[in-house]
């Protein structure tokens, strides 16, 4: 922040009454029953989902920009004009509803994930949105738990280009009126909840914290984030709104973040739930000093910091801090130039036809390709296809979770969408029901199966012990697949599902997640081969639910498992290997790698990797070039890969490129016992390969 900046901000401080402080502090919600007192006595900082807080009261307005300048207004005419910053979870999109998070990161595309969160800027804060709840940042190693789809899946490497990606798009420059202030969330280990269930406790060791969970959220501060979101979690004992280690010694001592942090919702108050607080006013305490500098609507703070500082359980200099690294964002937002928003906004900048062009580019882009045998995709000389399962008719399922502005109306059902896509010559039919599916398919060539989870099957709190398809589907897999024609199998998930029998039983298998607004004809387009698949798993794929978790970058253990290893780590019914691994895809096309070449047997500084990609099939096709390494021997014991780097390749049939990568003693350093970070000499494996079980391995020492 520019010194003049800080200054207004110590001015405007010395200027506030300790109510007024306290009040920036408080994220009011207030649906449908908004007290406009409350906000004219300067006792909200924040509202949350501002579109709803005036219905039923007799404001005329229509648009949201219209109720959120309204409620500004009333901030506007407290003593000191301290505008509000209005927040809700733009998460995948706004009213352009991009793919859910999770296939974001198998597009393993940065870029566009950086272009979809510009268009949900564009578009939220055409609707009077400021800030929104987004990215989630939170590693996911067991698919159970319902928050996977929310995230960037299991790999820190991956997880930090996409946070980096998505925090420039929201963000830009901040101040701009068409950009948003990002959050990064949960911080931090939310996912590593026991058994899957949302909310429950976690515990995660000091290096695997340090270099498995952290590491997304250092690349948010290090891209500017503006805030963050303490998790609901119970991490090594510590509620993680109560952590001071990770929320004031980690976040500002180490990485220096100068923005603020918001609760996850009534997660002050749970302190006391959670049995570290005794009461509200405690728990208030607790909170603040840790560096939650925001109460996401429980109201807590606002209820009991006077009292406390009275009492001397709190300083001065405690909630004028807070109050400071709120202020700081507000303007660093641009919030005190620009308190209103231009209501005109919205009609040009909401749904425009390039965001659904984008929306239609990245649907496609993070469809993973997992089984196609015989080339039987793209579909090609059949003429009567049957396309079959609960997601015929799809609509507002297509968007997946966490997706409160999009409207159905915007959406081209599925079967609709397939029709407009589909050649000409081909005659497409339909059946949602599994009796009417069975009779029909007697009289096609081919059958498409679209099957998978309803969106609100996944997302918040959503978690299943069973991580096989929904009730009934399994049935019509089986049953379609002993009528013996060429089977497609689609399936619209927000996690990845234990799909071993159904990936054995149809020819073809296509991973469509949720992929949004413009799902139903960016799945024609892969189909029908106008587009080929090029997306990756950003997660691991069990065979079973009983394998979570599950994840690539494990341990050896003492006892790796071995063909028939009795005394091995081992399943006595199952093998310990995904169904497909982390990083795994196909294409319409095929590649082989040859000739790694490693550019020296020694690491100095620096080493370049590379080898020889070939595009081996009949089209033209992507491929995903991952770098991995081992690092044999370490003071602790270290995972059997890591994934270092990707770059995608577009080759022509037959066409031969060499890609290089370089590979720094940087990225060789991992967290030691003592909590320091550091590299250690000694040998080195290294990959260049199609996904993380497989690829071309070289040798160095560092
Ligand atoms: C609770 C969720 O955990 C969080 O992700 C979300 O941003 C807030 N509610 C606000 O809706």
């Amino acid at each position: 922040m520019p010194p003049e900046t800080e200054n207004q901000i110590d001015h405007l401080l010395g200027q506030m009454t300790l109510d007024e402080k306290i009040g920036q502090l408080n994220q009011y919600f207030a649906w449908g029953k908004l007290d406009p007192e409350l906000i004219r006595q300067g006792q909200a900082g924040s509202v949350i989902n501002a579109s709803g807080a005036l219905s039923g009261q007799g404001f005329s307005g229509s648009g949201n920009a219209e109720i959120s300048n309204r409620i500004q207004g009333m901030a506007l005419e407290t003593r000191l004009k301290i505008p509000l910053i209005f927040g809700r979870d733009v998460i995948h999109g706004y009213r352009t509803v991009f793919p859910i998070p999770l296939a974001q990161a198998a597009s393993f595309d940065p870029g566009l994930a950086e272009q979809a969160a510009s268009v949900a800027a564009l578009e939220a804060s055409a609707d009077g949105i400021h800030w929104t709840f987004a990215p989630m940042l939170d590693i996911a190693r067991d698919p159970r738990w319902g928050r996977v789809a929310e995230g960037n899946g299991e790999d820190p490497y991956l997880g930090e280009q996409m946070s980096a990606a998505v925090i420039r798009g929201f963000q830009g420059e901040m101040s701009a009126p068409d950009k948003l202030v990002a959050c990064a969330k949960h911080y931090v280990g939310y996912g590593s909840a026991e058994g899957g269930r949302d909310y429950d406790a976690g515990e995660i060791s000091e290096p695997t914290l340090r270099d498995v969970y952290l590491p997304p959220f250092k690349a948010a501060v290090d891209a500017g984030v503006g805030t963050l979101m303490s998790a609901f979690l119970d991490l090594n004992g510590i509620p993680a709104s109560a952590n001071r280690r990770l929320l004031t010694d980690v976040l500002r001592g180490e990485w220096g973040f100068d923005g603020f942090v918001v609760s996850d919702w009534d997660s002050v108050k749970e302190l006391i739930q959670h049995g570290v607080a005794e009461d509200e006013a405690e728990a208030s305490v607790m909170a603040l000093r840790a560096g939650v500098e925001m109460d996401m609507v429980s109201g807590v703070y606002l209820k009991t910091l006077a009292a406390s500082l009275q009492a001397g359980k709190i300083s001065l200099e405690e909630i004028d801090e807070a109050a400071r690294r709120i202020l700081r964002i507000k303007h660093r937002a641009g919030l005190f130039e620009r308190p209103l928003t231009d209501t005109n906004r919205a009609a040009t900048d909401i749904l425009k036809p390039e965001s659904r062009v984008l929306a239609r580019k990245f649907a496609r882009d993070c469809m993973v390709l997992l089984k196609n045998e015989g080339n039987l995709l793209p579909l090609n000389g059949f003429r009567k296809i049957l396309v079959a399962g609960n997601f015929v008719h799809a609509r507002e399922e297509l968007y997946g979770s966490w997706s409160p502005d999009g409207n159905p109306a915007d959406i081209t059902p599925l079967d609709e969408a397939l029709k407009q896509v589909a050649p000409k010559d081909v005659e497409l039919r339909f059946a949602a029901a599994p009796d009417l599916a069975l009779s029909r398919a007697h009289h096609v060539d081919a059958v498409v199966l679209v099957l998978g989870e309803h969106p609100l099957r996944s997302g918040e709190n959503a978690n299943v012990s069973d991580l096989g398809l929904p009730p009934g589907q399994a049935e019509l897999v089986a049953a379609m697949s002993a009528l013996g024609k060429p089977l497609v199998l689609v399936v619209f998930a927000g996690r990845p599902l234990a799909i071993p029998r159904q990936v054995a039983q149809a020819n073809a298998v296509l991973y469509a997640w949720h992929p949004g607004l413009e799902g139903g004809a960016a799945l024609g387009e892969i189909l029908f081969g106008l587009e080929s698949p090029s997306a990756r798993l950003p997660i691991s794929f069990p065979r079973a639910t009983g394998q979570t978790p599950i994840y690539y970058n494990h341990k050896n253990s003492g006892r790796p498992v071995t063909p028939n290893g009795q005394f091995k780590s081992r399943y006595v019914d199952l093998p310990n290997s995904p169904l497909f691994p982390f990083g795994y895809g196909l294409t319409y096309t095929s590649f082989e790698y040859a000739t790694l070449n490693v550019s020296d047997t020694v690491m100095r500084g620096s080493l370049e990797i590379s080898a020889e990609v070939t595009n081996t099939g009949q089209r033209a096709g992507k491929e995903l070039v991952q770098l991995y390494i081992r690092d044999l021997v370490g003071s602790l014991t270290r995972p059997i890969r890591e994934l270092k780097g990707f770059q995608r390749v577009a080759l022509q049939p037959g066409e031969t490129r060499r890609v290089h990568f370089t590979l720094t003693e940087e990225q060789l350093a991992f967290t030691r016992a003592d909590g320091a970070r550091g590299i250690e000499p000694g040998a080195f494996h290294v990959w260049l390969a199609p996904n993380s079980a497989s690829g071309l391995r070289g040798e160095f020492r560092l």
